[in-house]
């Protein structure tokens, strides 16, 4: 291994990262930008085909991020994955979503681990970025590529490293994302490490997978249950008819011991809603109930019920009722200043609005189309007499593209739930 550890420190190594997604695609380019020839591995053509092409599909990368290092030759994207024989580490970068039933969904981990198997070679260095349960590198990954007759360790090196990326965060990005890393023996850890030092500004190394596995996961559920806890807080508040977000306000003044979590209609994206049942699975699997967990998404999971509540409320006071009632929605991605819309609470609200009979229309300056759920809508430019000829708008994202003001001065009925309106006492804003 001590040759892997040469190779890395004179970049001489080369990356190759599988999956290039959200996580995997600024990974990769991370690597490329400190010296490494890196290749990035996907099923999906269409992505492959937009690096070979330099155009990106990820807010936070610019097309030239991509063109540059694949005219450099630093970067290429392949769908074969024969070209793992040629490579000397290998980080794996692909989805773990949640079955129907709330169980992990490992099919996307596993086929990318056998498909390593079929072309691991001694002085490789695998690792595991996926969120995934405690475990699960040793007890699935481990035994797959072993499955090869190499041993762990011995001819080559396996780790865990969580990935803790923030899309549309404009402050913290890879580089500068402390990343921890466990191995499977000390000597995986320490390979793993001078990997991730030529690129990352700090690492963190721990003394195994599992412990690195549960750190993300224990990131994650604090984040789970923090928002849950403000989200009842609200739900708390409405029946109090006090200003949750006035409060919030006020308590984050307090200089420690606080942190400010805000309400909002429900959990999105692949992490925050997925990752804490991971681990309530694992737990179960070991005879222990996360009891934190399951409320906290019981209470997350409620939200939409509430905000729809919230808007046939205003619209009563208007004599009007959803069914029937043309309702438009302002921002439908997951977060704020992504293009992403994966477990997007906006698309439950709209949901129960349909079934309730409402018709709907939206706006997203980073999602043109919505084509989930049985919807078959496009977003529609932001216009004043648009904006009056609904009978209700609500804000579901708070994107900063929006022309909030426009919104006020021409809907008859504005619903807030991110708190866009701050400051705002138009008579025809009700928050959540
Ligand atoms: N998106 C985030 O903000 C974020 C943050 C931290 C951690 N994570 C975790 O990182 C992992 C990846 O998430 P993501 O958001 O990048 O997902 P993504 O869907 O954006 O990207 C995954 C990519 O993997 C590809 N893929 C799937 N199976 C494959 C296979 N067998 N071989 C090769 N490619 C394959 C897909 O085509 C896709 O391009 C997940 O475990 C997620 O929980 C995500």
């Amino acid at each position: 291994m001590q040759e892997l550890i040469d190779k890395i420190e004179r970049r001489a190594a080369r990356c190759g990262v599988i999956g290039l997604g959200y996580v995997g695609l600024p990974l990769a380019l991370e690597f490329s930008r400190v010296g490494f020839r890196v290749v990035g591995i996907d099923l999906d053509e269409g992505k492959v085909q937009a690096i070979r092409d330099g155009r990106s599909y990820i807010v936070d990368v610019s097309d030239e991020e991509i063109a540059r290092p694949v005219r450099e030759g630093k970067f290429s994207a392949t769908t074969d994955f024969s070209v793992i024989s040629e490579l000397d580490t290998i980080n794996i970068c692909v989805p773990t979503p949640l079955r129907k039933t709330k169980d992990p969904d490992l099919t996307y981990v596993v086929s990318a681990v056998n498909e390593i198997r079929k072309y691991l070679r001694p002085g490789q260095l695998v690792i595991l970025e996926s969120t995934t349960y405690p475990g699960t590198t040793e007890e699935v990954v481990r035994p797959a590529l072993e499955a090869s007759g190499l041993e762990v360790g011995q001819d080559f090196c396996l780790a865990f490293s969580p990935e803790r990326i923030d899309p549309g965060n404009p402050n913290f990005g890879t580089r500068n994302i402390p990343k921890v890393v466990g191995g499977v023996t000390a000597r995986c850890t320490e390979v793993a490490q001078h990997l991730y030092e030529a690129s990352v500004d700090t690492v963190v190394p721990v003394s195994s997978t599992q412990v690195a596995e549960m750190v993300k996961l224990l990131e994650n559920t604090f984040r789970s249950v923090n928002i849950g806890l403000v989200n009842e807080i609200a739900l708390m508040c409405s029946a109090l008819k006090i200003n949750v977000w006035e409060v919030i306000e006020a308590a984050k003044t307090k200089p420690f011991g606080f942190m400010a979590f805000y309400p909002g209609p429900g959990l999105g994206g692949h992490c925050i809603p997925i990752d804490p049942f991971y681990l309530s699975w694992k737990a179960k699997m070991n005879g222990f109930d996360a009891r934190f967990i399951e409320l906290a998404g019981h209470i997350n999971e409620s939200m939409p019920r509430f905000v729809v509540e919230r808007i046939t409320d205003a619209l009563n006071q208007h004599r009007k009722s959803i069914r029937g009632s043309r309702i438009h929605v302002l921002g439908v991605a997951y977060k704020a200043g992504v293009n992403d819309i994966r477990e997007s609470p906006a698309l439950n609200v709209m949901k129960i609005l349909a079934d309730k009979g409402a018709v709907l229309s939206y706006t997203d300056p980073y999602i043109p189309v919505v084509r989930e759920e049985g919807f078959e809508l496009d977003s529609v430019p932001l216009e004043a007499a648009r904006m009056k000829a609904v009978d209700c708008v609500v804000i579901l994202i708070a994107h900063r593209e929006i022309d909030y003001d426009l919104v006020v001065r021409s809907a008859p009925l504005v619903v807030d739930t991110r708190n866009a309106l701050q400051g705002c006492d138009a008579p025809n804003v009700i928050r959540l």
